[in-house]
C-alpha cells in the first residue's frame, strides 16, 4: 500500500466545483489529483480527464432523463432483436438502426400480425434514438388520443400537438386495438398533419391498411389518415409467426405446446 488515499479536496476549491454544479468533477477531483501526481500527467492531462468525467456524467443524465420522459412501456434493445427470427429484410434493418431516418424527418410504418416484434422494433429503435441524444415520446394509440381528449376539454389540443413535436420522433403503437371514433380520427389527423415534414412519426398496427376500415370512423381510410406521411414513409412488414409462440415450440423440441 503507498500513501495514495485521496485527501479532501481545499474548502475554497470544493466550494467553488459545488457553486459551479459541477459534482462528478468534485467527487473524481481527490482522486484524479493523486493519479495524476503518481502517474505524472501534464496540467493538460489533468484537466481534460476532469473535464471529460463531467461531460461523461452529465450525457449519461440527459439520456437518463430524455429515457424517463420517452415513456416507453418495457426496455427492448436492438441488441436482443433476432433480425434471423424477423420477416424485416437486413438492409431495411440496417437502415432504420442507422436512425438517419429520423434525422431526414421520415416516418416509419410497421404493420404484421401480433408477436411479429412490431412493439419490440419501435421500442428498441426509440430507446436507441434516446440513446443517440434525440428526443423520443412513445404512445399506444389509445393514450395518445386519450391525452389529445384531455386536450381537447380545457381547449390545448394545438399547444398539446405543439409540444409532442418538440420530440424528434413520436412513437403510436397498436394503432387498431381499440376503434377511434370520429373526434379521435380528426385530433390523430391533426397530429400526423402537423408532423408532416417536421418530425418521424412511428406507427405500428396489426392491421393491413386496406383493412383499416375496421377501426376507423366511416368514410376514413388509411390513406386519408396517411396520405401525406406515406410520402415519406418507410413502411415494414412483419410477417409470420408469433416469435413467442415459435420459442415455445423451440423449447418444446419441435412439439406443439400449451401456452
Ligand atoms: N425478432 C425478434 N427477436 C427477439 N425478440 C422478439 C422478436 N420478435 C418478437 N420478439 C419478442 O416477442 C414478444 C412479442 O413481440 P412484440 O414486439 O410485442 O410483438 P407485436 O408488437 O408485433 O405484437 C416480445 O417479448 C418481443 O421482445
Ligand atoms: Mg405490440
Amino acid at each position: 500500500m503507498t500513501a495514495t488515499t485521496p485527501l479532501p479536496l481545499a474548502a475554497d476549491l470544493e466550494g467553488g466545483l459545488r457553486r459551479l454544479k459541477l459534482a462528478s468533477m468534485r467527487a473524481v477531483a481527490p482522486q484524479l489529483l493523486i493519479t495524476a501526481k503518481t502517474q505524472r500527467w501534464t496540467p493538460e492531462e489533468l484537466l481534460r480527464a476532469l473535464v471529460e468525467t463531467e461531460i461523461n456524467a452529465r450525457d449519461a443524465s440527459n439520456t437518463r432523463l430524455r429515457s424517463k420522459q420517452a415513456c416507453f412501456p418495457m426496455v427492448k434493445t436492438i441488441e436482443e432483436f433476432d433480425l434471423a427470427a424477423s420477416s424485416i429484410p437486413a438492409p431495411t434493418w440496417a437502415y432504420l438502426t442507422s436512425l438517419e431516418w429520423i434525422r431526414a424527418k421520415e416516418n416509419l410504418t410497421l404493420v404484421g400480425p401480433a408477436g411479429t416484434g412490431k412493439s419490440h422494433t419501435l421500442i428498441a429503435l426509440g430507446h436507441a434514438a434516446v440513446t443517440a441524444g434525440l428526443r423520443v415520446r412513445y404512445f399506444t394509440a389509445a393514450d395518445l388520443v386519450e391525452t389529445l381528449y384531455r386536450g381537447l376539454a380545457d381547449n390545448s389540443v394545438g399547444r398539446l400537438i405543439e409540444t409532442l413535436l418538440r420530440n424528434d420522433l413520436v412513437i403510436c403503437d397498436e394503432v387498431g386495438f381499440a376503434p377511434l371514433d370520429d373526434t379521435g380520427t380528426q385530433m390523430l389527423f391533426r397530429c400526423v398533419a402537423a408532423a408532416y415534414e417536421r418530425r418521424s412519426l412511428a406507427i405500428a398496427s396489426h392491421w393491413p391498411f386496406e383493412q383499416w376500415g375496421r377501426f376507423l370512423p366511416e368514410h376514413t381510410t388509411a390513406v386519408s389518415l396517411l396520405d401525406r406521411p406515406l410520402h415519406h414513409n418507410n413502411v415494414v412488414a412483419t410477417d409470420g409467426e408469433s416469435y413467442r409462440m415459435r420459442e415455445a415450440r423451440n423449447r418444446a423440441g419441435g412439439r406443439p405446446t400449451k401456452t
